[in-house]
């Protein structure tokens, strides 16, 4: 049966770091066949790059999906066609660079990975249900299971949209908050749901972010530079089992690793090169 690890939002170097130390020892200790992380926030807090996304993969990230944040940095829309491992949220704009799912394949298993953008509290995009309802029916003729991501800020939208894909997914997990949420579930036709899987990052922050200039903004309303913050680093996640006869989920929880926790799955060889 097999075991996916779905990574919440990483989050610049802290969350990199922490990827890399402890995401290999925590797939075998958990026996964690596909790995897919959202790496919408891997590059300095914004947005993603063709090396990092290298990195990620080569730390044990099978698929990475991305989020609002995809174009952020510069170079990413040139590179994004060469990234076969990485796919663009599925509701932008079709003329949009990059993949809009994935295949991910593992011993005969085969994963079916997309995101959509929810559009409540986000720029406009096209119907997150309408095109859910198009990748699901694919997907399902090509993949023993699929998961799909909700990037969204409102928990309604995200639930809604849980519902909506329950029978057809096999995991339905949110993102973006960078907040995780209690409520990993099975539905009542075999989906497995979670409203928001958290970041993998900084936690003495505000969503990832230093959090004074956050609050001297909220309060005066001027701009400021924005910081990755650096401390309380965390693993968030969802691991889910999937009956592959069925495509539907068996088992989901949340993991939720803070540093003394992570510990214990750390990998001794530090070397390699991080960046920035
Ligand atoms: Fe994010
Ligand atoms: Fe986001």
């Amino acid at each position: 049966m097999p075991r996916v690890f779905f990574i919440g939002d990483i989050v610049g170097r802290p969350g990199r770091t922490v990827v890399r130390e402890v995401l290999p020892g925590f797939r075998q200790a958990e026996k964690v066949d596909v790995v897919v992380a959202n790496a919408e926030n891997a590059a300095g807090g914004s947005g993603l790059t063709g090396r990092l996304a290298r990195e990620l993969r080569g730390w044990g990230v099978d698929a990475i999906t991305l989020g609002d944040h995809v174009w952020d940095q510069k170079s990413f829309a040139a590179e994004i066609p060469g990234l076969d491992w990485v796919c663009r949220p599925a509701n932008l704009h079709p003329d949009c660079p990059g993949r809009d799912h994935l295949v991910i394949e593992k011993d005969g298993f085969r994963l079916g990975v997309f995101t959509v953008l929810g559009r409540n509290f986000l720029p406009p995009r096209d119907c997150p249900f309408q095109v859910a309802r198009a990748k699901l029916d694919r997907l399902a003729e090509e993949c023993d299971a699929i998961l799909m991501e909700v990037h969204a800020e409102a928990t309604s939208e995200k639930v809604a949209l849980g519902w909506f894909a329950d029978g057809q997914a096999a995991l339905v997990v949110g993102t973006h908050t960078h907040i995780p949420t209690a409520d990993c579930t099975l539905l009542e036709k075999g989906t497995g749901y979670c409203t928001d899987a958290g970041m993998t990052g900084p936690y003495r922050s505000v969503i990832g972010r230093e959090a004074e200039p956050i609050i001297e903004r909220f309060i005066d309303g001027m701009p400021r530079r924005f910081e990755v913050a650096q401390k309380d680093v965390r693993l968030s996640g969802v691991l889910v089992d999937i009956e592959t006869s069925t495509g539907q989920a068996t088992d989901l929880r949340l993991v939720h690793l803070r540093e003394n926790e992570w510990q214990q799955y750390r990998n001794d060889d530090r070397s390699g090169n991080n960046g920035s």
